[in-house]
């Protein structure tokens, strides 16, 4: 089976990272328009840089959960060929040891030069000042997708969902556009795993509810039987 699957904030919500939209979600905390917005960037490089500093740091000090495991897991035994498509800026489904995974939000261990757009891999902690080691322009910003941005990667993304078995979305509230609209591109199969009905749940053909922890190894369990 040809298998897409969809993360969001929830899968790695066990490893310690917040999400954004639950009660003491991220979002409840910082205002997005000063914290992932161009906007608040320009406003303010330096509050901006030490939010995700702080996030960086707490992904750093976290690990795989048994969902990231029981995916690495999926796509390691060749039984089906699977595809992960992430919302998360972590890198918990590399440490796990995934492969194919699509960061359409961009990641927290890369930078960005604004100016020219070269890409490295992120020191622990960014500055405001600090200059591109290409063009050496100090427009040095995390590499993630802010709102108002275009997700990455959108065309190879929407051929892989129209082209899947099985489209499986992982721990996302379903309230940011596009990855809330993948589920209509997918002809095949579809299950939804979340704590509790995501606000698209009733697009699912399929849904299973409890912790990443618990839903996702028990799925991928039953994939490979
Ligand atoms: N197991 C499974 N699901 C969980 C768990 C858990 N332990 N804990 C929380 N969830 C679910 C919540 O029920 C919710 O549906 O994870 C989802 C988290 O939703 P959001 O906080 O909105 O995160 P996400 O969907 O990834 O957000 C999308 O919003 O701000 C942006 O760019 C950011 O990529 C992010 C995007």
């Amino acid at each position: 089976m040809k298998i897409v699957v969809l993360t969001g904030a929830g899968i790695s919500a066990e490893s310690g990272l917040g999400t954004f939209r639950d009660v003491d979600g991220l979002w409840t905390k910082y205002d997005l328009n000063d914290v992932a917005t161009p906007e608040g960037f320009a406003r303010d490089p330096a509050l901006v840089h030490d939010f995700y500093n702080a996030r960086r740091r707490n992904c750093q000090e976290s690990g795989p959960n048994a969902a990231h495991h029981a995916l690495a897991r999926l796509e390691k035994s060749k039984a089906h060929v699977l595809t992960i498509v992430t919302q998360n800026v972590d890198d918990l489904h590399e440490r796990a040891g995934s492969q194919a995974v699509i960061h359409m939000h961009g990641q927290l261990m890369r930078a960005l030069c604004a100016a020219c757009g070269a890409r490295w891999d992120a020191p622990a902690v960014m500055h405001p000042a600090d200059p591109c080691p290409t063009c050496a322009v100090p427009a040095t910003r995390p590499d993630v997708v802010w709102f108002g941005e275009i997700p990455y990667a959108m065309d190879e993304i929407s051929a892989l969902v129209a082209a899947s078995d099985l489209f499986v979305a992982i721990g996302t509230s379903a309230e940011v556009y596009p990855a809330a609209g993948l589920v209509e591109m997918a002809q095949g199969e579809t299950l939804e795993l979340n704590l509790k009905p995501s606000a698209r749940a009733n697009s699912f053909g399929a849904r299973r509810f409890g912790p990443a922890t618990e839903v996702v190894p028990e799925w991928v369990g039953e994939m490979l039987n």
